[in-house]
C-alpha cells in the first residue's frame, strides 16, 4: 500500500472500507445513493470500489463529474458524451440500436441555449431540456443490463448554476432537483439504472436554506465515518510496512491522538510528514518526529487542505451566517476540549444585539448542527458537561494559527 495523500485511491491502496462498499452495493439494488461529506473523506474513492464491486456483477457504469457544468446544457452533454463513450465499447449490433438515437438527443441537447446571459427560465425551455435528459436515460434503460450512473460533485454544479444566474438560478436548481427526483428516479426504478451522486460542499444545506429539502428525500443518503482506531492502526502499520518504518503501537497511538479523527487522508498526510521527517533527520525517533510532523501539516504552504474548510461556509452560507459560523469555530479553536454551549450561544448574542434572544438562540442551533453535520465539530461529553470540540485536531490548530498575529 502506498502512502498516497491527494487523489483518489484504488486497489491495494484502498483501504478499510470494504464494508462500506459492500453496503452500497446492497443499497444500490434497490434505491439511488447520495454520499456527501467533506472535501477529501474518500467519497470519489470509494465510489469507484463500487463501480468495480458492480461491474463484477456485469453492471454497466459510468463516471461523470460535473463540477465544470454552469448549466442544465452541460450536465446533458456531459452525460450523453460519457454515454457516447461508453457505448462504442458495447457489441455492434446494440451499438447500431443505441448510437443513432443517442446521437440525435446529443443534437438537441447541443441546440438548447440554456443558462445563457439574459435568458429567463420559460417553462418550455425547461421542458425542452428536461424531455431531452429523459430520452437518453430512456436509452439506457432499453440495456438489458443494470447500469450504474456516478455523478461526482453536484452540488458545485448547482451553486455554479445559483452564481451564474442570479435572478432565476435557485429556480433553475429547484427544478433541476424537481426533475431528478421525479423522472429520474421513475426512470430509474421502472428500469435497471441506479445512481449515486456525492458532492463535497452542502447539497443538505443549500436544500435546506432554499426549502427543497424534499427533492433530495428519496436518495438513500449515506456517508463516510472515519476509521475505528483499530483499523486506523492497521493502515498506519501497513504504510509503515511498506516505507521500512518501525512504528510502535504507542507510536501508532500518538499519530491518532494528534490527528483525532481517524479519516484516512489525515492519517495519510500525517504519515507522509513523519516520513519526510524520517529521511530528513536520518533517525527512527518517531516520539520526537510525530509531534513535529503534526505542526509541518498546519503550517503555510502545507494547509492548502484546511482553506476549503473555510471557503466552505462562505459557499454555502449567507454572509451574515457564515461571519456567525467563523466566530463560532473561531472560539471553539480556543480549547482542545471544545467550548460550552452556554458560551458560544452568548457570543452570538453579542453578535445579534439587535435581534431577540430567540432569533439568537434559532441561529445558533442552526449553524449548530450545519457545523455538527459537516463534521467540523463533533459533541465531546467527556467528563459529564457538553462541548462542542474541533473533530478534527490539525484543523484547529490551522485555525488558531491563522487567527494568530
Ligand atoms: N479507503 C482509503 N484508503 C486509504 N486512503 C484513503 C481511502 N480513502 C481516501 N483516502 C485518502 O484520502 C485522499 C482523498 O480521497 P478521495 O479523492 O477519494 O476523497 P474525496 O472525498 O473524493 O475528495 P474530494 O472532496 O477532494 O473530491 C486519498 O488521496 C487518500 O489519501
Ligand atoms: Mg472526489
Amino acid at each position: 500500500m502506498d502512502n498516497i495523500a491527494g487523489p483518489p485511491v484504488e486497489g491495494e491502496n484502498f483501504f478499510g472500507r470494504e464494508a462500506v462498499v459492500k453496503h452500497l452495493c446492497e443499497q444500490l439494488h434497490n434505491r439511488n445513493i447520495l454520499l456527501l461529506g467533506p472535501r477529501r473523506i474518500g467519497k470519489t474513492s470509494t465510489a469507484r470500489a463500487v463501480m468495480l464491486e458492480v461491474r463484477k456483477q456485469k453492471w454497466q457504469t459510468i463516471e461523470i463529474n460535473v463540477a465544470s457544468c454552469i448549466s442544465e446544457r452541460d450536465f446533458l452533454e456531459k452525460l450523453g458524451d460519457t454515454l457516447n463513450s461508453e457505448l462504442s465499447s458495447f457489441p455492434k449490433k446494440i451499438k447500431r440500436a443505441a448510437i443513432k438515437p443517442l446521437a440525435e438527443s446529443i443534437e438537441r441537447i447541443q441546440s438548447i441555449k440554456m443558462g445563457e446571459l439574459g435568458v429567463s427560465l420559460g417553462e418550455k425551455r425547461s421542458e425542452e431540456w428536461t424531455q431531452v435528459g429523459c430520452d437518453v436515460l430512456q436509452l439506457v434503460a432499453q440495456a438489458k443490463n443494470h447500469w450504474l450512473i456516478y455523478m461526482d460533485e453536484l452540488p458545485i454544479m448547482l451553486y455554479n448554476i445559483i452564481r451564474n444566474d442570479p435572478q432565476t438560478g435557485i429556480q433553475r436548481v429547484r427544478r433541476f432537483l424537481d426533475w431528478f427526483r421525479n423522472d429520474v428516479c421513475a426512470l430509474s426504478k421502472a428500469n435497471n439504472v441506479r445512481w449515486l451522486v456525492s458532492g463535497s460542499i452542502g447539497l443538505d444545506t443549500l436544500v435546506q436554506e432554499h426549502g427543497m429539502a424534499d427533492t433530495i428525500n428519496s436518495l438513500s443518503h449515506e456517508g463516510l465515518e472515519p476509521f475505528s482506531d483499530e483499523t486506523a492502526l492497521k493502515m498506519l502499520d501497513k504504510l509503515a510496512n511498506r516505507y521500512g518504518i518501525t512504528l510502535s503501537e504507542q507510536d501508532g497511538q500518538n499519530i491518532l491522538t494528534a490527528v483525532q479523527w481517524p479519516q484516512p487522508y489525515y492519517l495519510q498526510m500525517a504519515f507522509n510528514h513523519l516520513r519526510r521527517l524520517i529521511d530528513a533527520d536520518g533517525t527512527n525517533n518517531l516520539s520526537d518526529l510525530i509531534p513535529t510532523a503534526l505542526d509541518k501539516m498546519v503550517q503555510p504552504g502545507a494547509d492548502n487542505d484546511f482553506h476549503h474548510w473555510e471557503i466552505r461556509l462562505e459557499q454555502q452560507l449567507s454572509k451574515a451566517d457564515a461571519d456567525h459560523a467563523l466566530a463560532l469555530l473561531n472560539l471553539s479553536a480556543d480549547n482542545p476540549d471544545g467550548i460550552r454551549p452556554e458560551m458560544l450561544l452568548s457570543k452570538l448574542q453579542e453578535r445579534m444585539s439587535n435581534h431577540t434572544a430567540d432569533d439568537a438562540k434559532r441561529t445558533f442551533v442552526r449553524l449548530r448542527d450545519i457545523l455538527l453535520r459537516d463534521a467540523y465539530w463533533q459533541a465531546n461529553e467527556a467528563d459529564g458537561t457538553k462541548r462542542y470540540q474541533f473533530c478534527l485536531r490539525p484543523l484547529r490548530l490551522w485555525w488558531v494559527r491563522r487567527n494568530t498575529l
